[in-house]
């Protein structure tokens, strides 16, 4: 039986046709964000399931991995760690090329905001294909980290099975789009 609280977390997000180029459907968790209650269900649902499994780290991808992992952190008592796009970060940084639908993008993590032996998990709005949340564990695998889990609010359907992602790692998903 799927907790209550799932239909309306769905329901917040608003789908945009055609958003950022025609034949997209893009799933606008702004929209989530000023539902209060809903807002604070999808947290309270990570944090139910990560509470109290050892968890130091929460990495958060850029950009809706930095709304979601933040507070999820804070309840589950670990430090926040953002993965962001490249040269954004001001310190050294380890990276990590993965590929896009069209090209390769550029995942970095500061060396040191981690160490060897943690726990992560690795939060982001949404899975795809699966590559971004790859690239983030191979990130955090390379300095010894491991990857407890990964969670999104939604996953896109269509993609399933094509991503590399779910097969050694677990990801979470509240809503399927
Ligand atoms: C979206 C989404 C994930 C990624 C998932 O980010 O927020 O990070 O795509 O796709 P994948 O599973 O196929 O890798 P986007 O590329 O829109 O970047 P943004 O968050 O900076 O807008």
């Amino acid at each position: 039986v799927q907790d209550p609280r799932i239909q309306k977390i769905a329901s917040a997000i608003r789908v945009i046709p055609d958003f950022p180029k025609p034949g997209i459907l893009f799933q606008d968790i702004t929209t989530l964000l000023l539902d209060t209650k809903a807002f604070r269900d999808t947290i309270d649902l990570f944090v139910e399931r990560y509470k109290d499994k050892g968890i130091s780290v929460v990495a958060g991808i850029e950009a809706r991995g930095f709304i979601f992992g933040p507070p999820i952190a804070l309840a589950i008592g670990a430090k926040f760690v953002p993965m962001r796009k490249p040269n954004k970060l001001p310190g050294e940084v380890i990276s990590e090329e993965y590929s896009l639908e069209y090209g390769t993008d550029i995942m970095e993590m500061h060396v040191g905001a981690v160490e060897a032996g943690e726990r992560a998990l690795v939060i982001d709005d949404l899975i795809a294909t699966g590559g971004t949340l790859c690239a983030a564990i191979r990130l955090l695998e390379r300095v010894g980290v491991h990857v407890f889990e990964c969670a999104c609010v939604i996953e896109l359907p269509e993609l399933k099975g094509s991503g590399p992602v779910g097969r050694q790692t677990t990801v979470c998903v509240l809503v399927n789009a």
